[in-house]
C-alpha cells in the first residue's frame, strides 16, 4: 500500500475553504447541519459511528449528537459548532470526545457550545438570516426543535422587519461543491482503491471450486480492515453462479462449483471514502463457450461506455452507449429480435439489463449530486467521480420483454457485471480501478 495521507493540518484547512465557499454561496442564509445518531446495536451497545455525509465535508467533526451553523450574517460567529461535553465519566465508557473548547480550537469553531444549549443559543444565528438551510431528517423531534424555531422568529417577524421567510434544504447548494473532488480527496479515493483492488486480487486467487462464498467475502473483508479501511463501503456481494442474477445479493453462504462464474462487488471505505468495485470471473479458470461470449460483450459495453466519460458530455452518453451496445449483442445472439433502435426505445433489453450505468461516488456511495437539470442532463467536468458498471443478467426464471422469443436454457443462469471507478480529468477521464485485471486472457490465467 502506498500509505498516502492527507495531512490533518491541510484537511483541516481544506474544510475550512469548503465552508468559506458554502457561507458566500448562502449569502444571507443560515444553515443548520446535524450530525448522525449514535450507532447502536441490541437496544444499547454502540458501534462504529459514522458521520453525516455533509456534516463531515463541511467540519470534519466526527461525533454524534452535534449540530453545525453556518451563519455569514451574524456579527461576530460564522461557525459554530454545539458538541458533546467533556465528560470523564462518559468517555471512560464510550470514548473521547473533543468537547467544547476542542471545537474552537481544533476545529476552528468560531463558537462553541454543549449541545444542551441549542435551543436557547440558535435564535441568534437565525434571526438576522432571510432564510434557514436546514434537511429534514428521520428525526421528527429534531426537525420539530428547528421549525419551533423558524416559527418563533416568523410570529415577531413583523415587529424586526428581519428573519428567516423561507426554509430551504441545503443540497442544491451543498451537493455541486462535492461533486467535484478536490486533490485531497482524491488522495483517500485512491487509497480506498488501492485497498480495494488488493483486495478483489487476493479474492480472485482464492475463488476455487469447492470454496464458499463467505470464505471469499472474508478474505476480501480482512484486507481491508487489515490495510487501514473503515471496512466495506457498502455490503460485500459474493454472487456465484445464478446468485449473480440477483443484483444486491448479500447472502453469500453458497458453495461454489466448477464452470460457475463468481460476481463479486466489493469496496471498502477509507476515511469515508469509497471504492465501488466489480469483477465477474470463472470458478476454476476457464469461461465456458455461453459465459464468455456474454463476458465480451459487457466489457465492449464497458469499454465503449468509459469511452463516453469526457469533460463536456452528457452524464448519461455512457449509459445510452452502453444500452445500445448491449442491445446489438443480444439481438446478434438471437436473444433480442427485432430492428435495433426500436429495441432501445422499447427497453427491450430490460430483462437483461435493469439497471443505470451508474453513479456518481465520492462521500456516499451512491455520491450526492443531481444527474439531470429538468430535461438536461449534467456535463461532465473534471473532478466528477463515478462508477461505470454495466452488466448482463440472464436469471434462470427469465421473463422476456413482450413480443421477444423465449431464452434458450444454455444462456439461463449467468450473470455479469464489470464495474470501474472513472474520473473524469481535463482531458478525459482515469480509470482509477484499472489495476483490476478483467480481459478475458487475465481471467483465465489465473
Ligand atoms: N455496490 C453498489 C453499486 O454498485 O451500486
Ligand atoms: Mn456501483
Ligand atoms: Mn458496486
Amino acid at each position: 500500500m502506498s500509505g498516502a495521507k492527507a495531512s490533518k493540518q491541510a484537511m483541516m484547512e481544506e474544510y475550512q475553504q469548503r465552508r468559506q465557499q458554502f457561507l458566500e454561496k448562502i449569502g444571507r442564509g443560515t444553515a443548520i447541519f446535524r450530525s448522525a445518531p449514535p450507532a447502536v446495536m441490541h437496544k444499547d451497545v454502540e458501534y462504529n459511528f459514522r458521520q453525516e455525509s455533509d456534516f463531515f465535508y463541511l467540519t470534519g467533526f466526527n461525533e454524534p449528537n452535534a449540530v453545525a451553523v453556518l451563519a455569514p450574517q451574524h456579527q461576530e460567529h460564522q461557525f459554530i459548532l454545539f458538541v458533546q461535553p467533556k465528560d470523564p465519566e462518559k468517555e471512560t465508557w464510550n470514548g473521547y470526545r473533543a468537547g467544547v473548547e476542542q471545537a474552537k480550537e481544533y476545529y476552528g469553531a468560531d463558537e462553541a457550545y454543549s449541545i444542551s444549549e441549542l435551543d436557547e443559543k440558535l435564535s441568534q444565528y437565525l434571526e438576522p438570516a432571510d432564510r434557514i438551510y436546514y434537511h429534514f431528517g428521520d428525526d421528527r423531534s429534531f426537525n420539530n426543535i428547528i421549525l419551533g424555531h423558524w416559527q418563533q422568529l416568523m410570529a415577531s417577524y413583523a415587529k424586526r422587519g428581519t428573519g428567516p421567510i423561507a426554509l430551504e434544504d441545503p443540497g442544491p447548494t451543498l451537493h455541486p461543491m462535492r461533486l467535484v473532488k478536490s486533490e485531497l480527496e482524491l488522495v483517500q479515493v485512491r487509497q480506498a482503491v488501492e485497498i480495494s483492488t488488493a483486495a478483489h486480487n487476493a479474492a480472485r486467487q482464492l475463488a476455487q471450486p469447492g470454496r464458499y462464498e463467505y470464505e471469499i467475502q472474508a478474505e476480501l473483508e480482512y484486507l481491508f480492515r487489515r490495510h487501514g479501511a473503515l471496512g466495506p463501503a457498502y455490503p460485500s456481494i459474493v454472487a456465484s453462479g445464478a446468485n449473480a442474477c440477483v443484483l444486491h445479493y448479500t447472502e453469500n453462504n453458497r458453495q461454489m462449483q466448477a464452470h460457475e462464474l463468481l460476481l463479486i462487488d466489493a469496496g471498502c471505505a477509507y476515511g469515508y471514502y469509497n471504492a465501488d468495485i466489480t469483477r465477474t470471473f470463472p470458478v476454476g479458470g476457464q469461461f465456458t463457450v455461453e459465459q464468455r461470449i456474454l463476458y465480451e460483450l459487457v466489457l465492449e459495453a464497458q469499454k465503449q461506455a468509459i469511452d463516453q466519460v469526457q469533460p463536456g458530455n452528457p452524464y448519461n452518453q455512457s449509459h445510452e452507449t452502453a444500452v445500445r451496445v448491449l442491445t446489438e449483442g443480444l439481438a446478434g445472439l438471437g436473444l433480442l429480435q427485432g430492428e435495433l433502435d426500436t429495441l432501445i426505445e422499447q427497453e427491450k433489453y430490460k430483462p437483461f439489463y435493469m439497471h443505470r450505468t451508474g453513479h456518481w461516488l465520492g462521500l456516499d456511495v451512491h455520491d450526492v449530486g443531481v444527474y439531470k437539470y429538468g430535461d438536461m442532463w449534467q456535463q461532465l467536468q473534471p473532478g466528477h467521480l463515478l462508477t461505470v458498471e454495466p452488466g448482463l443478467y440472464i436469471a434462470p426464471d427469465i421473463k422476456p420483454a413482450e413480443g421477444q422469443p423465449e431464452v434458450p436454457e444454455r444462456w439461463r443462469g449467468i450473470g455479469i457485471r464489470i464495474e470501474d471507478d472513472v474520473l473524469v480529468t481535463a482531458t478525459g477521464h482515469e480509470v482509477l480501478t484499472e489495476a483490476v485485471p478483467k480481459s478475458v486472457e487475465a481471467l483465465e490465467t489465473l
